[in-house]
């Protein structure tokens, strides 16, 4: 049986994850209503990701005997000044997730919870991934900036990008 302490922790996880894609969400909107799909595209690819890692981690808790609490979810904000000061903020966010996922590791391994440790490895390893995604993002849309030819290129590299679900959900959702 998970530890109530671990349980809480990822129960806190799954409401960090969950306010990471409606923030996502919340973006994409806001890249339709000033016309650039690409993005919205690509944000929306996202915000179906963090459900991923929300039910990964739920199901990790019912495999252990615990169980997933839903709890209130903070309102995102809603406008941003440029397409470049919305990706600074993704990129901001996924820096931010890093460390709740480091901090998650540290009770781990505090609790000397190792299944919990070795569930974690695959979260640390994932935040390379979006670290890079979305830095690669910023700098891309620096090169852009001020070239709406430019930007409209990338919002079409941007809509290129496909959501796959993980083998081991299929059939969960
Ligand atoms: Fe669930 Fe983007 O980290």
């Amino acid at each position: 049986m998970i530890k109530q302490r671990v349980q809480d922790a990822l129960n806190e996880q799954i409401n960090a994850e969950i306010y990471s894609s409606y923030m996502y969400y919340s973006m994409a909107a806001w890249f339709d209503s000033i016309s650039l799909e690409g993005f919205a595209h690509w944000l929306r690819v996202q915000a179906l990701e963090e459900l991923t890692h929300v039910q990964k981690i739920t199901g990790y808790l019912t495999e252990r005997g615990g169980r997933a609490v839903m709890k209130a979810v903070d309102g995102p904000p809603t406008d941003w000044q440029s397409p470049l000061a919305c990706f600074e903020e993704v990129y901001a966010h996924e820096c931010k997730v890093t460390e709740l996922i480091n901090n998650l590791m540290d009770v781990a391994l505090e609790e000397r919870d190792h299944a919990t440790v070795s569930f974690l490895k695959w979260f640390v390893d994932e935040q390379i991934e979006e670290e890079s995604n979305t830095d690669t993002a910023v700098q891309k849309l620096k090169l852009v900036e001020g070239n709406k030819g430019g930007l409209f290129m990338l919002d079409r590299e941007m809509d290129a990008r496909t959501f796959v679900m993980p083998p081991e959900l299929v059939g969960v959702f």
